[in-house]
């Protein structure tokens, strides 16, 4: 390829970095709405972090020898020569912003973030190099009480959206640290018993992270997987108790769940409570929410030792389980209530103007002026286009006249002349009371 002909290749997104487009934005927006909502009605605040932050910064928390830290991370050196990564998950960013501005010292805390985060990971359907989560993190709480909370916070969010029928919450206690290493050389007595019937990948885990081994998903495997011990057999009393508290708060809620006592999650900073909301609708990437207690992360990371709870869910998951079950509704469509169409040029700032009014009277109300001219049957066309339901006409007569006609494009219906002062009451009966 010559020089020129380089030059002028289109430069395309990065692979696994997706652009949001007008077709989706409305679902996206409509899912974002949801959980915002829930989130105040659960009296929770919202956080914003950098996206970039010290690289150590996720290192000492998620763990180095986990995948994320291993093999995903985007990690450069900025000018100054400072190690950065852009942020592969919100948690450790919100405990590092957290302890950085005082929210931790003697009060509770119950925040929220969305926002991108970067892994490095093979891109296919839900699995993405820049994702976007919603997440959750509470501080200061240790019962089981704020465990059960977050679980039913995200329940009523799966409710609300028509989603509660189609996942399934799986639930495990990793106990407390002590236990845990005590369990790992169980663990890894067991594997060394079984080596010949590892894969390569679990001989690596068997000396780094040999609990990881648990969650392989090699068929050859499962065998052995089923007969390991198990870590809720090893629990220590104050976990085990725990963990029944809560299974006892979610029964009396009416959640159900199965207890996974594989689930070990990816990250190292968790002990004690663990949970995925998963479905099967989505194919291998079912994960649509996951979290779990981390206590031991703020002390960690240099902080009074502060007890710790929170989930992060994706939202392109999300956002494709709505749209493969068919649960999106007409509101998250975006589509457009009314096309504004003045007949011809004189009539264009008398439509401005009516639109203006309509939409100070209808809050809810979409509207679209039509705008660039053109002839009278073009303008039709347009309005039908825009995928409007009625269209308002302004010509000399309804100027003349103060009136409109309403033009109904998506039914068989006679159109009507209509008082413009009427106009208002009429498109509320028509379109209901909207307030989105
Ligand atoms: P995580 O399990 O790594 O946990 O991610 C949480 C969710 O983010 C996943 O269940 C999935 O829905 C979504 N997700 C993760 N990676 C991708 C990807 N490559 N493409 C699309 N979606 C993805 C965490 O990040 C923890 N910080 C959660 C947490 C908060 N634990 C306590 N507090």
């Amino acid at each position: 390829m010559s020089k020129s002909d380089s030059s002028k290749k289109k430069i395309q997104a990065i692979r696994g970095m997706n652009d949001l487009l007008p077709e989706h934005s409305p679902l996206w927006q409509y899912f974002e709405g949801k959980v915002r909502s829930l989130l105040a009605r659960y009296g929770y605040a919202e956080i914003r972090t950098p996206i970039v932050e010290q690289t150590a910064l996720f290192a000492r928390s998620i763990g180095e020898v986990t995948d994320i830290v291993e093999k995903e991370m985007y990690t450069f050196e900025d000018r100054n020569g400072d190690s950065l990564t852009l942020r592969p998950e919100g948690t450790a960013s919100c405990v590092r912003a957290a302890m950085e501005h005082g929210l931790l010292h003697n009060q509770t805390q119950r925040l929220w973030y969305q926002g991108p985060m970067f892994r490095h990971e093979r891109p296919q359907k839900g699995r993405y190099r820049q994702f976007h989560q919603v997440g959750v993190e509470t501080f200061g709480l240790e019962g089981p009480d704020i465990d059960a909370e977050v679980i039913l916070l995200s329940a009523r969010l799966w409710r609300e959206l028509g989603l509660l029928e189609q996942v399934t919450l799986e639930l495990n206690s990793l106990g407390s640290a002590e236990a845990r290493a005590a369990y790992r050389d169980t663990l890894v007595a067991y594997f060394e018993q079984h080596h010949d019937r590892l894969d390569e990948d679990s001989r690596r885990r068997l000396t780094s992270n040999p609990l990881r081994i648990l969650d392989s998903k090699n068929p050859e495997m499962a065998a052995m997987l089923a007969d390991a011990p198990k870590l809720i057999d090893h629990l220590d009393e104050e976990s085990r108790a725990h963990f029944e508290a809560l299974c006892a708060m979610l029964d009396a809620a009416g959640i159900t769940y199965e207890i996974n006592p594989r689930l070990v999650r990816g990250l190292d900073y968790y002990g004690r409570t663990v949970f995925e909301w998963t479905t099967t609708a989505l194919g291998s990437q079912g994960t649509i929410c996951a979290g779990g207690r981390y206590d031991g992360l703020v002390e960690q990371l240099g902080g009074k030792p502060t007890p710790a709870v929170g989930f992060a869910m994706g939202i392109e998951r999300l956002v494709l389980l709505l749209e493969t079950l068919e649960l999106v509704p007409d509101a998250a469509r975006g589509e457009l209530d009314l096309y504004l169409l003045p007949m011809d040029d004189a009539a264009t700032g008398a439509a401005l103007q009516l639109g203006e009014r309509l939409r100070g009277e209808l809050p809810g109300l979409r509207a679209q002026l039509h705008c660039g001219g053109g002839s009278f049957k073009s303008r039709l066309k347009k309005a039908d286009k825009s995928g409007a339901r009625l269209a308002l006409l302004l010509g000399e007569n309804e100027l003349n006249h103060g009136t409109a006609t309403l033009k109904f494009l998506r039914e068989e219906r006679e159109q009507q002349s209509l008082a413009q002062e009427a106009l208002a009451e009429t498109l509320t009966g028509l379109l209901g009371n909207r307030d989105t």
